[in-house]
């Protein structure tokens, strides 16, 4: 099997292994790094299937660059139709930050545009279209900003890029979705149940939308169903094997790259250490269990014991499938793992979010402004809102700079949202009322009926992006800005 030859080094003992390559440093030169938004293959249970791809010269997807360094990347469009791409994690000038209608317009078939910028600190991001619905075909990519200062540990970097794939035409799913097809049910879909020679089990939209409609559950978890569950690409039907080196000291960069789909990452018996989310540093936290709700990233460290394989399996909230890989040390033998677990993984909750604790928080100010924001829904129409009022409609959120702005928000409506900021991070402050010093990070869960208030120092002028990152329900309206007083 190829994939046990898949064994990348950067550096010493820094190896990473995205399933489409290693992923260089940016070049310090002063020619800028070559991104190409194009198409991919995959192959998903053994039918082919295009998607979009950000590309390098040397036909790797994603980046690697190290803080210190200038973000200075060419991006070039080469799909015959408009496109753009947003820099999940990083806090550019707002005319970099790649949200067409917001700050930027999408670059036409064959336009490239200079993107230059410092990069100040680490962490692990991701790229991704903002452009309609292009991101659930799978037009994302990990970003990975290294810290020089971890450049000699004795570890092996593994980046986990985690995506939901649909052979279905999105626009096809939000329509039904928009055609009252909700809870589970829209997303059955035609190509789901048409395909039966595939190897994905036994029709899972089926018993999915049996299930959903006969529950009469208060909470609605997924939408959509998918086709597939991919890590690195991949279906566990033929995972990624990753071999660690002698030591087995890991750095797994997890990233939900998923358009509607939160899962927990799920270690079986073996323990690891979360040492950040969303990029940003936390007071470390062991456990064999972790949420990542849609956007989200985990860095989480681990060891592989001498001679075993370690399966670092993503279940999906409130279902059997999984997807994952498999971390191998050295002599280890691997086995088959199913594609579905025996028991439905739980919603994701906030048990582990009010654990949290930035490693590097906010001074300690009180906010000069606090912003309420309730997370609304029509789940008959599909129509997604905040504060009532779906993007286009929106007044936007303003801010002064200088200021430290709290936006509390509270979810009245049946799902979860996970809620992004863009150009800061934010700090999680206080849950149901609850303060706390939680972490730094830029996008945060708010479950059915709860309420998470964040903060975040206003120093960084524009025109931002404030939304909920499930596709379709930012597609349905769930979307506002940030803006500064006083922007030009
Ligand atoms: Cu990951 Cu508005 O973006
Ligand atoms: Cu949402």
């Amino acid at each position: 099997m190829p994939v046990l030859t898949r064994r990348r080094f950067l550096s010493g003992a820094v190896a990473t292994a995205v399933s489409a390559g290693a992923l260089p440093r940016l070049a310090r030169a002063a020619a800028p790094a070559e991104l190409a938004i194009g198409t991919r293959s995959l192959d998903v249970a053994g039918r082919a299937a295009t998607v979009f791809s950000i590309t390098r010269p040397d036909g790797g997807h994603g980046l690697r660059a190290t803080a210190g360094d200038p973000f200075r990347v060419r991006l070039t469009n080469a799909l015959p139709e408009p496109s753009l791409v947003h820099w999940h994690g990083l806090t550019p000038p707002w005319r970099q930050d790649g949200v067409p209608g917001v700050t930027q317009d999408p670059l036409p078939p064959g336009a490239a545009f200079d993107y230059d910028f410092p990069l100040d600190r680490p962490g692990t991001h991701w790229m991704h279209s903002h452009v309609g619905l292009q991101e659930q075909r799978l037009l994302a990519a990990p970003l990975i900003v290294a810290d020089p200062a971890e450049a000699g540990l004795d570890e092996q970097e593994v980046v986990l890029m985690l995506h939901d794939f649909t052979f279905r035409d999105p626009a096809e799913i939000l329509a039904a979705l928009r055609g009252g097809q909700g809870h589970g049910m829209a997303a059955m879909g035609m190509a789901g149940m048409g395909h039966g020679g595939h190897d994905m089990g036994a029709m899972p939209g089926m018993s999915h939308g049996m299930s959903g409609s006969m529950d009469g559950m208060a909470m609605d978890l997924n939408d959509v169903e998918y086709d597939a569950y991919l890590a690195n690409d991949r279906t566990l039907a033929d995972p990624e094997v990753v071999r660690v080196e002698r030591g087995g000291r890991v750095r797994l960069r997890i990233i939900n790259g998923a358009a509607a789909t939160n899962f927990h990452i799920d270690l079986g018996a073996a323990e690891a250490t979360l040492v950040a989310v969303d990029g940003r540093p936390v007071a470390p936290v062991t456990g064999r269990r972790f949420p990542i709700a849609i956007a989200q990233r985990l860095d989480l460290r681990l060891t592989v014991p001498a001679g075993k394989a370690l399966p670092v399996l993503a279940l999906r909230e409130g279902e059997r499938q999984r997807t994952g890989l498999v971390l191998a040390a050295p002599g280890a033998s691997v086995g088959r793992i199913a594609g579905q677990g025996k028991a439905k993984a739980p919603a994701l909750d906030l048990a582990l979010e009010a654990k949290l604790a930035a490693a590097q928080p906010l001074a300690a100010r009180p906010a000069d402004r606090t912003i309420p924001v309730k997370l609304g829904g029509d789940m008959a129409r599909y129509v997604w809102t905040l504060n009532g009022k779906v993007h286009g409609q929106d007044a936007p959120l303003m801010v002064r700079q200088g200021e430290r702005v709290a936006i509390a928000m509270t979810n009245p409506s049946m799902m979860a949202h996970p809620m992004h900021l863009h150009g800061h991070h934010f700090q999680v402050v206080a849950i149901d009322g609850k303060p706390l010093s939680g972490a730094l990070r830029d996008t945060v869960l708010v479950p059915p009926g709860k309420a998470v208030t964040i903060a975040f120092d206003a120093d960084n002028p524009g025109r931002w992006a404030f939304h909920c990152h499930h596709l379709y329900h930012m597609e349905g309206g769930m979307m506002t800005t940030v803006e500064y007083e006083g922007l030009a």
